[in-house]
C-alpha cells in the first residue's frame, strides 16, 4: 500500500479523506500535510489522532524546502493534493493567497515529486474550471478549461500545470475534477454549511439572485471513494470528472434542506448575487463510472445526511461560526441582508 502525503488534509474533504483511507486500508499511511489557514482545523482530524498509521505536519505548500522534508522524513510516494483557498466569495474579495497556493504551490509540490521521483501525483480539482455550462450540457474531460472566477482560474492553473509535468518530464499523474461536495467538516462558509447552520439558529439563509442556479451537490464520501478508485485504478496522465450526474437548483436544495430540520421557508433571503456567478455546472460521469464506480447518495440524500450531521455537531461549527468568522460574514452579507431587510 502507499505511503501518501495528503495536502490540505486538515480541511473538508481532505479530512474526509484521510478518515476514509484509513478505515479501508489497514496497511494505508498518511502523513496530513496542511498550512492550518482558517479553514484548516484539527478538530477534523480528531478521530484519527492516535492512530500510528497517521501523522500531522504543519506546514505550506509554497515552501519547497519543507515539503520535501516532510516527503523524505516519511517516505512518502504519493502526494494527493488538497490544499487550496476553496470559497468562490473570498476569491472576489481577494485572489491573492488563491493565486500563491494553487499556481506557486501546485508548482512546488510538482518539483518535489518530479524531483525525487515519486510513484504518483495526484490533483484535486473541480468542475468549476469548466465554467458555466447551458441547459442540455454536461462537461466532458477533455473539453477546454473556461473559469470564470479567480478562485477557478486559480484551479484551472494548476491543472495545466500538472498536465504540463506530465507531459514534459513523464511525471505519474491522475487528475479528478469533482462537483460541489456536502456532508461532514465543511467550513460553515459554505452554501450547505452556511444555511444548515443558519437554520438550525432560526437566521436568514441569504440567497444569491433568483436562487436557480444549478450545482451537482455530491457526498463528501462518495468523492472520496471515487479518488481512491482513481489512486488504484486511473490511467497515468488521465483526467476523471466525479459528481452524480444529476444537478439541483439552489432553491430546491434548500427546500430539501429546511424540512431536513423543520424550519420554515420564510428564513429564505434573496440578496444581491455574486459577481460573475456561474449559473450551472453539470458534469458528464461516464469515464469514472466505467472505472467501476458510482455515487452512494442521490443529492437528496446527501442534502439529508448533511443536515443531520451539522443538527447532531454543534460542538464542531458553534466555535468557528462565534470566531472571526462574524467579521466575514458581516463583510459578506451585513449590507446584503439590510438591503434585503430594507425592501420587504
Ligand atoms: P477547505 O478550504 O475546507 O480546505 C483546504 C485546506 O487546505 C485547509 O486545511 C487549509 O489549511 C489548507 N491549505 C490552504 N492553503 C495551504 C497551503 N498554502 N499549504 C498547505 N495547506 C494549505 O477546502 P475543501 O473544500 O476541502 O477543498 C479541498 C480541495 O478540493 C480544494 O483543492 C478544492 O479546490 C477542491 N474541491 C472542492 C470542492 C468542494 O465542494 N468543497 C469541490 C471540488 C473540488
Ligand atoms: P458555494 O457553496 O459557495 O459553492 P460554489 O463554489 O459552487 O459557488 O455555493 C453553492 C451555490 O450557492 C452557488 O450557486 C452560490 C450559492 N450561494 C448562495 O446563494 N448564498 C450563499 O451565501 C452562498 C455561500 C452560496
Amino acid at each position: 500500500m502507499r505511503n501518501i502525503l495528503v495536502t490540505g488534509g486538515a480541511g473538508f474533504i481532505g479530512s474526509n479523506f484521510v478518515h476514509y483511507m484509513l478505515a479501508r486500508y489497514d496497511d494505508c499511511r498518511i502523513v496530513v500535510y496542511d498550512k492550518l489557514t482558517y479553514a484548516g482545523n484539527l478538530d477534523n482530524l480528531l478521530p484519527v489522532q492516535e492512530d500510528p498509521r497517521y501523522r500531522f505536519v504543519q506546514g505550506d505548500i509554497c515552501n519547497r524546502a519543507d515539503v520535501e522534508a516532510a516527503v523524505r522524513a516519511h517516505e512518502v510516494d504519493t502526494i494527493v493534493n488538497f490544499a487550496a483557498e476553496s470559497h468562490v466569495d473570498r476569491s472576489i474579495m481577494d485572489p491573492d493567497a488563491f493565486i500563491q497556493t494553487s499556481v506557486y504551490g501546485t508548482y512546488t509540490l510538482l518539483e518535489v515529486a518530479r524531483s525525487l521521483e515519486l510513484e504518483r501525483y495526484h490533483q484535486i480539482s473541480t468542475d468549476e474550471v469548466y465554467g458555466h455550462i447551458p441547459a442540455g450540457q454536461s462537461s466532458r474531460e477533455t473539453d477546454k478549461v473556461e473559469p470564470r472566477s479567480p478562485y477557478a482560474a486559480s484551479k484551472a492553473s494548476a491543472d495545466l500545470l500538472v498536465n504540463a509535468y506530465h507531459v514534459t518530464y513523464g511525471l505519474p499523474i491522475t487528475i479528478t475534477r469533482g462537483s460541489n461536495n456536502i456532508g461532514p467538516y465543511q467550513y460553515p462558509e459554505k452554501a450547505v454549511p452556511l444555511f444548515a447552520t443558519n437554520a438550525i439558529d432560526g437566521l436568514p439563509l441569504p440567497v444569491y439572485g433568483d436562487g436557480r442556479q444549478m450545482r451537482e451537490y455530491q457526498y463528501v464520501g462518495d468523492h472520496c471513494e471515487a479518488i481512491d478508485l482513481v489512486l488504484r485504478r486511473g490511467v497515468i496522465g488521465e483526467t476523471y470528472n466525479i459528481g452524480t450526474g444529476v444537478e439541483v437548483e439552489n432553491l430546491d436544495m434548500i427546500e430539501v434542506l429546511l424540512d431536513a430540520l423543520d424550519r420554515p421557508r420564510s428564513l429564505i433571503r434573496h440578496v444581491a448575487d455574486r459577481p460573475g456567478h456561474d449559473r450551472r455546472y453539470s458534469l458528464n460521469i461516464a469515464k469514472i463510472t466505467a472505472l467501476g464506480w458510482e455515487p452512494d447518495h442521490t443529492p437528496t440524500e446527501a442534502i439529508i445526511k448533511t443536515a443531520a450531521w451539522y443538527r447532531d455537531n454543534e460542538w464542531w461549527w458553534r466555535k468557528i461560526k462565534s470566531g472571526d468568522f462574524r467579521q466575514y460574514y458581516e463583510t459578506q452579507y451585513g449590507e446584503r441582508l439590510r438591503a434585503a431587510a430594507a425592501q420587504q
